[in-house]
C-alpha cells in the first residue's frame, strides 16, 4: 500500500513539474491532479503557482473597488440570489450620483479599478450606461473601468468601451453546453455567452471569464473542459470560487463547492495561464474565513474590496452567509491589506493591468 501510495506522490509532483514548465497536460494528467488525495502534491502545486505569479507580478495584490449598483436582472440562474423569480430578494438600484461618489470614495481610498456589476437590469440601456462610463473616466482618467453587466449585444459593448471601459468580466460558468443548460432557464442560451466574450475579445477589452467551483452536477470532466477552454480562449482574467448555495433558489439544499477544490482550480489555472489576473474572490471567504489568504496562497493576486454603500449590501446576495456586507469601504481596504501582509504580500493601488495591456 505504501509503495502505491509512494508512486502516485511521485507521478503527482511529476505532473506538476510537466505542467508549470509546459502550461500543458493531458485530461488524464489533469484528472490526476484534479483527483489528488496527496497533500505534498497539492502544497506543491501551490508553491510552484506561487512561483509564476512572483516572476511576473512580484507579491503585489492589486486591488479593484466593487460597485454592485443594481441588484435587478432580468435572468432566471437557477443558483443565483438575485435571480428575476426571487420575490424575496428586495430590490434597489444606486442613482448615478450614489455610482459617482462610490467612485470617487474608491479613488481617494486608492482605488485605481473601479468595477460596475448588477444584474441584467433592462434599466441600464447604453443611452444610461454610457453617461455613467463616461463621467467615471472624466473624473478618474487614471483609473480603470471594469464592468460586469453580463450579456449584451456588441454595439452595446463597443458603446461602453468607446466610452471609457477597459475591461469586462463575462463569466462563461461552465464550457459545458449540457451542464450550462442545468444551471440555467431554456430561454439564456450558452452560444450567447459564449459569443459574448469572443465580441468583448474582438473589441479589446481585457476580458476575464470563469466558473463557480462545484456548482450542481459539475464533475471532474467538466471542469477539465473549463480548463481547456480557458487555455484556448486566454483570457486576462480568470474569476473562480465556490459555489454557494441561496436560501431562496431551487438550489437551496445543495452542498457549497468546497475551499480544498477551488484552490487546486487557483493554482492549475496560474500555471496554465502563468500571467492570468486571478481573484480570490468574496465567495472564497465566505466559505472559508481564511479562504482569501489561502487563495492568494495558491496563486491568486488580486481582490475586490466592496465600495457599494453600506444601506445596499446585504441585499446584493447571491448567496447565503455573504461576508463584509456590514463594512464600510475604509474598513474592507484596511481588512484586506492586514490580511494580505499578514501572508507576506502587499495590496498596491496601480491599475493592475494584465502584463500585455501596459504601456
Ligand atoms: N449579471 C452579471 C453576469 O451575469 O455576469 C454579473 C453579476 S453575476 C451575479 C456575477 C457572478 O456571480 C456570476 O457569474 C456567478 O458565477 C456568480 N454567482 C451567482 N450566484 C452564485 C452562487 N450562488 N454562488 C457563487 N457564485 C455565484
Ligand atoms: Fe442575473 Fe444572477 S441571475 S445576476
Amino acid at each position: 500500500m505504501e509503495d502505491i501510495n509512494l508512486t502516485a506522490k511521485t507521478a503527482g509532483l511529476k505532473i506538476v513539474d510537466k505542467l508549470t514548465q509546459t502550461q500543458d497536460l493531458t485530461d488524464e494528467e489533469l484528472k490526476v491532479l484534479l483527483l489528488c488525495e496527496d497533500e505534498q502534491v497539492i502544497q506543491y502545486m501551490a508553491q510552484q503557482a506561487r512561483a509564476v505569479r512572483e516572476k511576473y507580478y512580484g507579491k503585489d495584490v492589486y486591488l479593484r473597488g466593487l460597485i454592485e449598483f443594481s441588484n435587478y436582472c432580468k435572468n432566471d440562474c437557477f443558483y443565483c440570489g438575485i435571480r428575476c423569480g426571487n420575490t424575496r430578494a428586495e430590490r434597489y438600484r444606486l442613482s448615478d450620483e450614489q455610482i459617482l461618489d462610490c467612485a470617487d470614495q474608491g479613488y481617494d481610498l486608492g482605488f485605481r479599478t473601479i468595477v460596475l456589476q448588477g444584474g441584467e437590469d433592462p434599466y441600464y440601456t447604453d443611452e444610461r450606461m454610457v453617461p455613467i462610463v463616461r463621467a467615471i473616466r472624466e473624473r478618474h482618467p487614471d483609473c480603470a473601468i471594469t464592468l460586469s453587466l453580463g450579456e449584451r449585444e456588441r454595439e452595446s459593448y463597443q458603446r461602453l468601451f468607446d466610452a471609457g471601459a477597459d475591461r469586462y468580466l463575462l463569466r462563461h460558468e461552465t464550457a459545458d453546453k449540457e451542464h450550462y443548460e442545468k444551471l440555467h432557464p431554456a430561454k439564456m442560451s450558452f452560444e450567447h455567452r459564449m459569443q459574448c466574450l469572443r465580441d468583448l475579445r474582438d473589441i479589446g477589452y481585457q476580458v476575464g471569464c470563469g466558473m463557480m467551483i462545484g456548482s450542481p452536477y459539475q464533475t471532474v470532466d467538466h471542469l477539465i473542459k473549463d480548463l481547456r477552454f480557458m487555455q484556448s480562449f486566454k483570457p486576462q482574467m480568470v474569476g473562480t470560487g465556490p459555489f454557494i448555495p441561496h436560501k431562496d433558489t431551487q438550489f437551496a439544499h445543495e452542498q457549497a463547492g468546497s475551499t480544498e477544490m477551488t484552490l487546486r482550480i487557483l493554482s492549475i489555472v496560474r500555471l496554465l495561464l502563468p500571467d492570468v489576473l486571478l481573484p480570490a474572490t468574496t465567495a472564497l471567504g465566505t466559505v472559508d474565513p481564511m479562504g482569501r489568504e489561502k487563495g492568494i496562497l495558491a496563486g491568486a493576486n488580486v481582490v475586490m474590496p466592496n465600495l457599494s454603500p453600506t444601506g445596499v449590501r446585504g441585499k446584493y446576495l447571491l448567496y447565503d452567509n455573504k461576508i463584509c456586507t456590514g463594512d464600510e469601504a475604509a474598513e474592507c481596504i484596511r481588512c484586506m491589506q492586514l490580511r494580505v501582509s499578514k501572508v507576506g504580500y502587499q495590496v498596491v493601488t496601480s491599475r493592475g493591468d494584465h502584463i500585455s495591456y501596459e504601456g
